[in-house]
């Protein structure tokens, strides 16, 4: 279209515009506004680029805004900064840390069902975005925090995070005008950025130097071989990227899954039987997690037909060749796991849901390859496994006290201009019920 390019598809009807790009060819070339820019559309095309982080960087239009809330993060950190920032930021994020995060996760994931009453319909995206962004706040900063200033940040996150890819789209002269959209952007951001500060502050002076066995703990005691650690400025820029990273990505996975699972009766009453037996009712333990292995695989069948995080951009840091196109120094590369998860190359039945898909003796090393809903490569999501592991307690737990059912009149077509990609209206009603209890094999 004359002056917005394809945005507009893209926006309207992400799935189906990216999804069909591969029928172009493997590299394809689009028009966002004044820009333009190449896809990645062949699986194996798409890590050959995220595998050269030094070529294409993080940068262009997406990463640009993204640094509004993230700074310099680990998220929107260019190559240059980034080995040395993931250094210090993995210990926080290995598998020993994530089980002494999970009792946290458990906890707010409880204390949100447990407010849920019997009959009651609820939202599926807020309410699992609040979810999200308590759980990630309790495991980063267990200090207990005011209940009213948890509210105020939920909302900052949301107007924030909703406005992101308006501002992305928006040229700078007009981002700069007093116009309401751009004042609550502004306002949001600048509360945010004050409170994470002071947050950060309350929790120094407290006992800093006990671990508290969080994952801010985990980020100040952190060191090089040097014995150099992140600074204060570099602290909050990743408390602010975790924040806006791993929680409406969390809440849009969780909210395609209650929908995937309202589509598929079989692979339901299957999910409901595999919680009953490993849980049995009980409250779940670090240990169970391993044993739900439907779950897990729902989840990674979930995240490759509806990758929430949708849509990002590299700029090009030298003129380079990809798949025979001249990319000059500058130019604009924008990937999208929707443009590689659906294709023939990599799945059969492409886009069907089929969690079976992903047991081992079935998995082929293609399909591992173009799943890249973390994204891969260097680059890739460090919080994966939380992630995983926080979708997987939050189904367990949710699912062993209520029957979820979608409610007639959902809308599944993506929210316009919404950062991560999730339905516009999706309830569900939830039903207590007693889960069958599965005598153990001893008897
Ligand atoms: C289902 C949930 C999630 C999805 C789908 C997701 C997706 C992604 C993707 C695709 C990337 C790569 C972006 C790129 O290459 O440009 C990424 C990076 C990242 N994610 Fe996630 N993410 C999720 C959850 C989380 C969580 C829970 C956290 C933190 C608690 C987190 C923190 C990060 C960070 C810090 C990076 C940057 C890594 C680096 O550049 O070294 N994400 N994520």
């Amino acid at each position: 279209m004359p002056v917005v390019g394809h945005a507009w598809q893209l926006m309207r009807r992400p799935m189906q515009f990216m999804s069909s790009l591969s029928e172009h060819g493997d590299l394809v070339e689009i028009r966002i506004g004044p820009t333009t820019a190449h896809v990645p559309c062949h699986p194996d095309l798409l890590r050959d680029v995220l595998a050269n982080d030094r070529v294409y960087d993080k940068g262009g239009a997406f990463y640009e805004r993204a640094r509004d809330i993230a700074g310099n993060g680990l998220v929107t950190c260019p190559h240059r900064d980034h080995r040395r920032q993931r250094r210090l930021m993995q210990s926080a994020f290995q598998r020993s840390q994530l089980q002494r995060y999970a009792p946290a996760m458990r906890a707010e994931i409880d204390a949100t069902s447990a407010r849920w009453r019997d009959g009651a319909v609820v939202d599926s995206f807020p309410e699992l975005f609040g979810m999200a962004l308590r759980t990630v706040a309790r495991t980063l900063y267990s200090v207990p925090v005011d209940e009213a200033v948890v509210r105020k940040v939920e909302h900052a996150y949301e107007e924030v995070l909703s406005l992101l890819f308006q501002q992305m789209f928006l040229p700078k002269v007009v981002r700069r005008l007093p116009i309401p959209s751009n004042r609550r952007y502004r306002a949001n951001l600048d509360f945010l950025h004050t409170t994470v500060q002071g947050l950060i502050r309350e929790y120094r002076a407290g006992d800093f130097g006990a671990d508290h066995g969080d994952l801010l703990s985990a980020l100040l005691s952190s060191r090089e071989d040097d014995g150099s650690g992140l600074d204060d400025q570099e602290i909050h820029d990743q408390v602010s990227t975790i924040m806006a990273a791993g929680t409406e990505t969390v809440a849009g996975t969780l909210t395609w899954v209650f929908y995937l699972l309202s589509q598929h009766p079989d692979v339901e009453r299957r999910l409901y039987a595999e919680i009953d037996a490993v849980l049995g009712g009980r409250p779940l333990e670090w240990d169970d997690l391993a044993r739900l292995e439907l779950t897990d695989r729902i989840i990674t069948e979930t995240l490759r037909l509806y990758p929430p995080a949708w849509l990002f951009t590299r700029r090009v840091a030298e003129d380079v060749e990809l798949s025979g196109v001249r990319l000059r120094e500058g130019a604009t590369i924008v990937f999208s796991p929707l443009a590689v998860q659906r294709h023939p190359a990599a799945y059969s039945a492409e886009a069907d849901f089929d969690p079976d898909r992903w047991l081992p003796e079935r998995v082929s090393p293609m399909a591992r390859r173009a799943f890249v809903a973390f994204g891969t490569g260097a680059r890739k999501c460090i919080g994966d496994l939380y992630a995983r592991t926080e979708c997987v307690i939050a189904l367990a737990t949710i699912l062993s006290r209520w029957r979820v059912e979608v409610e007639p009149g959902h809308d599944i077509r993506p929210v316009t201009l919404a950062t991560v990609y999730h339905p516009r209206k999706l309830d569900l009603r939830l039903t207590a019920r007693t889960p069958a209890v599965v005598p153990s094999v001893s008897g």
